[in-house]
């Protein structure tokens, strides 16, 4: 079963829209696994975007990230890698599909709510990053037992 990693940014956290944004991926099937809220280190956010150290908006995108609070998560499922960022939507908001968490909520391309991993390698780097091994945890679901 594939991971992936996807972190509320600090413009979703402050504008509420934490648990909007979880509901996207429960209703579309996917399992979360892990989830926190922290305030991350410049460290961890150069780690985290490592891939796009040297790039003009680095400095900017470092601040933002670590400007307040964001929700880390894990979740599984079939594909999830490449579901979780069609749901998300695209990276400039101007290109954003209404019916994506983007294209329904973000208006300014910096403030653009949510990172999803856009790879496996990523994915597991990136959970790495946020998430010690015990805390990803492994359940089943069975909608019998409770509804
Ligand atoms: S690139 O160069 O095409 O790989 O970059 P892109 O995929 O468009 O964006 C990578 C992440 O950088 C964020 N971004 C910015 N942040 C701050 N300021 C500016 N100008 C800016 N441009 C892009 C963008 O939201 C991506 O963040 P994540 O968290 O990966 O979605």
């Amino acid at each position: 079963m594939e991971r992936t990693f996807l972190m509320v940014k600090p413009d979703g956290v402050q504008r509420g829209l934490i648990g909007r944004i979880i509901s996207r991926f429960e209703d579309k099937g996917f399992k979360l696994v892990a989830g926190k809220l922290v305030q991350i280190s410049s460290i961890q956010a150069q780690t985290h975007y490592a891939e796009h150290e040297g790039k003009p908006f680095f400095g900017e995108l470092v601040d933002f990230i670590t400007s307040g609070p964001v929700f880390a998560m894990v979740w599984e499922g079939d594909d999830v890698i490449a579901l979780s960022r069609l749901v998300i939507g695209k990276t400039k908001v101007t290109e954003a599909l209404p019916g994506t968490i983007r294209g329904d909520f973000a208006a300014h391309t910096p403030f653009n709510l949510i990172h999803g991993s856009d790879g496996p390698e990523s994915a597991e780097r990136e959970i790495a990053n946020f998430f010690e091994a015990q805390e990803l945890l492994g359940y089943s679901k069975n909608l019998d037992l409770w509804i």
